[in-house]
């Protein structure tokens, strides 16, 4: 008996009954029982405190029996083991940020406690989650180099990012120094979170799609890159998101990263013929397609499954994070659907007596 679990072999590209699914953002707002646990503390002490992010990370495991929990933490946390003061009101907030280059040489490297914490709740969720009939993947995450500097560079509120780009064509050299930097934590990071014993790891990089392809290969790349070079081993794939991404399907693979998440602009059979088949997919539902009536959201979810499902390794996924306003019977609806989806039921034409 294979009892790996599901979306740990889909990484694997085997043979599957039905795809693994999971939704970015799974943990938070949307749900009441995470809104009631926001109520006793705030969005930091949450992160701060292994009991309760280890709590709030199972949440959508035991509501929606979701096929992977991601731990319950932030692509922002791990700046302040670089002396960058971080608030969340729920908006990112970053008391020091990046005005001119010269702050960039200001930034230490320090002992951060999410080096520790992340990775500890990692491995209490391993404990619950690996054994059983049926095993549920941990995952782990981090925030890629460029988007990373986008939130150290565009000191809210923030306005689409704009002036990042502006910033890394007017000052090269200090971009470099600061991609750099962010490259070896985001290293250490990942790393920590791997030997805490994640099954995955995914990077997001949410403002790569600002970019150009040809500056998408000078601001963003080389980082992730690097970054999947050190921590991407047989064991612990890298799935890569990039928001805004259809025209850089070929670039992001040239990460290495073995699977690609894709948002929810591109398009299936677009990215299905530029991808090369050993490429595993994740993604790609509309998250306002959960706000549709009924019948069109079961239609929009069955036309995902279609598209995808017959791809190995095909994870289902979001193309964005979850909304906050998104109602959990949406959620159990996509879930259970994803999970009896079957696809010869579905293209089996409908036969009326
Ligand atoms: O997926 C999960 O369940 C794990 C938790 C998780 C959070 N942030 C918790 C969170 C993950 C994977 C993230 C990633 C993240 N954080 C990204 C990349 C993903 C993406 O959506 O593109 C980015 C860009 C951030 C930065 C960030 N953190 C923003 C822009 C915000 C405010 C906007 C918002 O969604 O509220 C946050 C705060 C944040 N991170 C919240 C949660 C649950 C809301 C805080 C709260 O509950 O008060």
């Amino acid at each position: 008996m294979n009892n790996r679990p599901l979306l740990v072999q889909a990484l694997n590209r085997e043979p599957l009954t039905r795809p693994p699914v999971w939704l970015m953002r799974q943990a938070g707002r949307y749900q009441a029982s995470y809104r009631a646990i926001k109520s006793r503390h705030s969005f930091l002490e949450i992160c701060r405190s292994a009991d309760i992010a280890y709590e709030v990370s199972m949440l959508p495991v035991t509501e929606f029996d979701m096929d992977a929990a991601i731990v319950f933490a932030d692509i922002l946390l791990p700046l302040e083991g670089l002396g960058v003061t971080i608030d969340f009101a729920p908006g990112p907030h970053i008391a020091n940020p990046i005005k001119k280059p010269e702050d960039i040489e200001n930034l230490v490297v320090s002992e951060y406690d999410a080096y520790s914490i992340v990775p500890k709740v990692i491995s209490r969720l391993k404990d619950t989650l690996a054994c059983g009939e049926s095993p549920k993947a941990v995952l782990g995450f981090a925030g890629a180099p460029w988007t990373l500097a986008c939130y150290l560079i565009e000191h809210g509120p923030y306005k689409g990012f704009q002036g990042v780009p502006v910033f890394a064509e007017q000052h090269p050299q200090a971009m470099q120094t600061l991609l750099d930097q962010l490259t070896t934590t985001t290293i250490g990071y990942l790393a920590a979170q791997i030997a805490g014993g994640a099954d995955a790891v995914q990077i997001f990089d949410t403002w790569g799609g600002l970019l150009d392809e040809e500056s998408y290969r000078r601001f963003s790349l080389p980082y992730i890159t690097r970054v999947i070079n050190a921590v991407q081993t047989t064991d612990t794939p890298v799935i890569l998101y990039v928001n805004g991404s259809s025209h850089l399907l070929e670039t992001m693979e040239e990460s290495g990263a073995k699977c690609l998440s894709l948002d929810w602009r591109t398009d299936p059979s677009d990215a299905l013929a530029r991808l090369k088949s050993e490429t595993v997919i994740q993604g790609n539902l509309d998250p306002v397609s959960l706000f549709a009536p009924p019948a069109l959201r079961t239609q929009k979810v069955r036309s995902m499954l279609e598209n995808f499902s017959a791809r190995p390794g095909y994870i289902a996924n979001l193309g964005h994070g979850i909304l906050q306003e998104t109602p959990e019977s949406a959620v159990l609806d996509l879930i259970n659907q994803v999970k009896s989806y079957s696809p010869d039921i579905a293209c089996k034409p409908v036969v009326r007596l």
